[in-house]
């Protein structure tokens, strides 16, 4: 008999095809993303859940699972799923590590562009009809060439947009959240999603955090969301910022304050932000959305289309080795 499967999204059709070749898949359909009571109510019968980010599944959701094996997010983060109560219960966790590496890293370039360029502000401008005229001093931004980009969090992601930084002459130091020590961080301690094994790729200094916060430009965020980086980028942290500096989180909204964020910006402490990720997804806090110096977009960090699909793969492959009894490939 084939083992039963419990999908919670839509997935390319060839992934799904090989899903389906060795098992009996269930896909929600629903108009929302499910919540803990569907889950609950599809997870009898099934020996495995493939899920996004977005769904919920607590100790609670876990327990109405008694035949499951693997839970496989398609996701790189997976602070959506209670993997203490699942290794409890003897569930392997799977993520989708390396194949978004680089999409990420391409899309934070993305925001640091676009919001030390004022893309978004001047298209908006424009849109409303309120350009009179190219001009000497309008919409004047930053450039980067010569500044320095900090990078909390020196995992994988970190490390491939320090990797991009050559290309517009910037100058790059690593911090991990306050705390970790620069051998820790090498070795990726505190410092992202890097495995102990990986040595860092890219050349860059690591600094303190503080260190890191008062010296940055541009401060991008590549840190998972645990209980030790919540609101590592709080009142107290952004007051150490430049006041021309610029913060970039592509990580989890967690990260970030983001009431603190949005005094910060509305006293000029620190010259703007662009956010990918927020606390209350799809809720932003209203005074952001009511600042021209700040980027928000709707968590597109992974959002193309080789890597959604490489992403969906990686998860097939994840449940279809633990269910043919062989380990899972990127377990988290
Ligand atoms: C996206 O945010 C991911 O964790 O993959």
């Amino acid at each position: 008999m084939k083992p039963h499967v419990l999908l919670t999204r839509r997935i390319p059709s060839a992934v799904l095809s090989r899903l389906e070749s060795s098992c009996e898949v269930e896909r929600y359909d629903g108009a929302q993303a499910p919540g803990a009571d569907e889950l609950k109510q599809r997870l009898p019968g099934k020996q495995a859940l493939i899920c996004v980010l977005t769904d919920p599944v607590t100790s609670d959701v876990l327990s109405a699972g008694s035949e499951l094996k693997i839970v496989a997010n398609i996701a790189v983060g997976y602070d959506n799923i209670d993997v203490a109560a699942a290794r409890a219960r003897g569930i392997v966790v799977t993520n989708t590590p390396d194949v978004l590496t680089e999409s990420v890293a391409e899309f934070t370039w993305g925001l640091i562009l676009g919001l030390a360029r004022r893309i978004s502000e001047g298209e908006r401008l424009l849109r409303r009809g309120e350009w009179k005229g190219w001009a000497l001093d309008f919409l004047l931004g930053m450039e980067l060439r010569g500044k320095q980009l900090g990078i909390i969090g020196a995992g994988r992601i970190g490390q491939a947009v320090a990797a991009r930084a050559p290309a517009f002459g910037m100058s790059v130091v690593f911090a991990g959240k306050p705390g970790a020590t620069p051998a820790r961080l090498a070795r990726g301690e505190h410092a992202g999603s890097a495995r102990s094994e990986e040595p860092a790729r890219a050349k860059a200094t690591f600094v303190s955090f503080d260190q890191l916060l008062i010296s940055s430009d541009v401060i991008s965020l590549h840190v998972p969301a645990t209980a030790g980086t919540r609101h590592l980028i709080d009142r107290k942290a952004l007051a150490r910022m430049k006041r021309s500096a610029l913060l970039i989180n592509t990580a989890r909204g967690a990260v970030v304050d983001e009431a603190a964020l949005a005094w910060a910006l509305g006293e000029r402490l620190i010259a703007g932000a662009a956010l990918d990720v927020y606390e209350r997804e799809p809720a932003v806090h209203p005074d952001l959305l009511a600042m021209e110096n700040v980027i928000l977009a709707p968590h597109l960090g992974s959002a193309t289309r080789e890597t959604r699909t490489a992403m969906a793969d990686l998860a097939v492959e994840n449940v279809l080795a633990v269910l043919a009894g062989r380990p899972a490939v990127t377990p988290v």
